[in-house]
């Protein structure tokens, strides 16, 4: 199993590394500028990129403008991501013209591929080093050689990259928390990067898990969520038989008042003990995003995620009988390659029948090196278009009828803090993460408050304290 982990040779190696960042940097006041697209697994690792920058002497800034480093963590999901990415790099050319001194790194999984490495490498001439999402241990190692005008570093990750547990974290929030139980991905889902950027599946120690949640309920937060690209299977490949359901009862004995979410679930890997372990504890949010991807179990069946349709609806009756006002949400994606006009429709048809509270809805992104980039009968463009704004146009409804269902009802709410257009109004979340807005004269960012809510509209609740 330890060769699951960065051995402490190698963070004793960055350690080093970092001493002799903080020596050139010491009394410059240098800042770092993190930019990071994607899921939340990048919204983590960014998190960690922080706490390693900041433990190198450097302070954060959110101003690019004058940032003596920016590390740029990218995401490579569909072509639209990608290109975003390319522009954010391409602006920071002056930052560099403007002082030559300044570092630049990018990170996270477009680099990943060999061929966004070989462009980063030929087009970005002023990009100082680019590593894979398993190499982020090694930042006080790039910064160094960077610092010290050394060679470009283009760092492939390892063939199994590994954990590194115990690294610094400056969390964006004080609130809200993301904790990876798990990394990289087995199940080669025929349209998706993520297996061939992140890697193979790799489960963080049950204990490392359990006492890092214990000590952010003991610091105060108040939402936590586990992440994985595939949470339900945590722990296939630890000794000692643990799986997301032993996580989950144990995290539901620490004490404290805190709701715990789980970020992302496979269907194939859904088991009644999950199901069951839900429900261990009121700190386990009432609601659970489990990806449909598609409405046909032909086109599921082309997408190698290995469950059908009938399957999917029995986990969905299963957490329905549990809890019958549980909020569900989904993944799903249109324009699959050979989606016919029915496969579309079976996917309206389980959208209606699951009423689902929110849908997050994709059009299909062929992506280089995936089995379905290589498809025959790819969809035209206009006929993507077509049914992703049909899709959305029937959940909206749904979505819209499920919040109107909401007026009058008292729930509670964590409150994320003020509204950016308006300096009374504030935003907060529900358990099943419903966005709601309220008015206030006082200031209960990071708290649970009671709201009634009093209107509703497709994307938003509205309430009063
Ligand atoms: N591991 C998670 C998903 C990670 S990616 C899971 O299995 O649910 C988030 C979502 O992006 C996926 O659920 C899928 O709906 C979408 N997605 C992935 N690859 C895509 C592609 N090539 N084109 C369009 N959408 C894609
Ligand atoms: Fe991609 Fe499938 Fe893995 Fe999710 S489970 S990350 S969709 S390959
Ligand atoms: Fe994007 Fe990588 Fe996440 S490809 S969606 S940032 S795992």
């Amino acid at each position: 199993m330890l060769e699951n982990f960065v051995s402490a040779k190698e963070l004793e190696a960055q350690a080093c590394y970092a001493d002799g960042v903080r020596k050139l940097v010491s009394g410059k006041g240098y800042t770092a500028f993190v930019i990071t697209l994607g899921c939340q697994q990048n919204e983590a690792d960014s998190e960690r990129i922080r706490g390693i920058l900041s433990s190198l002497g450097y302070t954060i800034t959110q101003d690019e403008k004058i940032a003596d480093i920016i590390i740029v963590n990218t995401c490579a999901i569909r072509e639209h991501a990608e290109k975003r990415a390319l522009s954010i790099i391409g602006r920071y050319k002056h930052n560099k013209s403007a002082n030559p001194d300044t570092v630049i790194g990018v990170c996270g999984c477009m680099p990943a591929q060999a061929h966004r490495a070989e462009q980063l490498k030929h087009s970005y001439h002023y990009v100082d080093f680019v590593f894979g999402t398993g190499s982020l241990h090694r930042l006080p190692e790039f910064v160094f050689n960077a610092l010290n005008k050394g060679k470009r570093a283009f760092v492939p990750d390892e063939q199994r990259p590994k954990i590194a547990e115990g690294l610094p974290v400056v969390r964006e929030s004080a609130h809200k928390a993301w904790v990876s139980i798990m990394y990289g991905c087995n199940n080669f889902c025929t349209y998706c990067i993520v297996p061939y950027v992140r890697g193979r599946e790799r489960s963080r120690l049950p204990e490392a898990v359990i006492d890092e949640v214990r000590g952010l309920v003991a610091q105060g937060y108040k939402d936590i969520t586990l992440l994985g690209q595939n949470v339900n299977s945590y722990g296939k490949e630890l000794e000692g038989g643990y799986n997301i359901s032993y996580l989950l009862r144990e995290i539901a004995k620490i004490d404290g008042e805190f709701w715990l979410h789980l970020m992302t679930s496979h269907p194939k890997d859904v088991s009644p003990e999950l199901i069951e372990a839900l429900g261990a504890s009121k700190n386990i949010a009432n609601c659970f995003h489990l990806p449909l991807q598609s409405g046909s179990s032909e086109v599921l069946k082309r997408m190698n995620r290995h469950y059908d349709i009938d399957r999917y609806m029995s986990i969905i009756d299963g957490l329905k009988a549990k809890s019958p006002d549980i909020v569900l949400t989904t993944d799903i994606i249109v324009g699959f390659p050979g989606e016919t006009d029915e496969d579309f429709e079976k996917t309206l048809d389980i959208v209606r029948r699951v009423k689902y509270d929110s849908v997050y809805t994709f059009i299909f992104s062929p992506r280089k090196g995936t089995p379905a980039y290589e498809m025959q009968d790819q969809i035209p463009e206009q006929i993507k278009k077509a049914r992703f704004d049909r899709l959305n146009e029937v959940q909206n409804e749904i979505s819209r009828a499920k919040n109107e269902a909401m007026i009058g009802k008292t729930i509670k709410v964590l409150v994320d803090g003020k509204s950016k257009s308006n300096d009374q109004i504030y935003t907060s979340r529900t358990e099943g993460n419903k966005i709601v807005h309220f008015e206030a004269d006082e200031d209960y960012t990071g708290q649970f408050i009671k709201l009634k809510i009093t209107r509703a509209d497709t994307f938003a609740l509205y309430g009063e304290i």
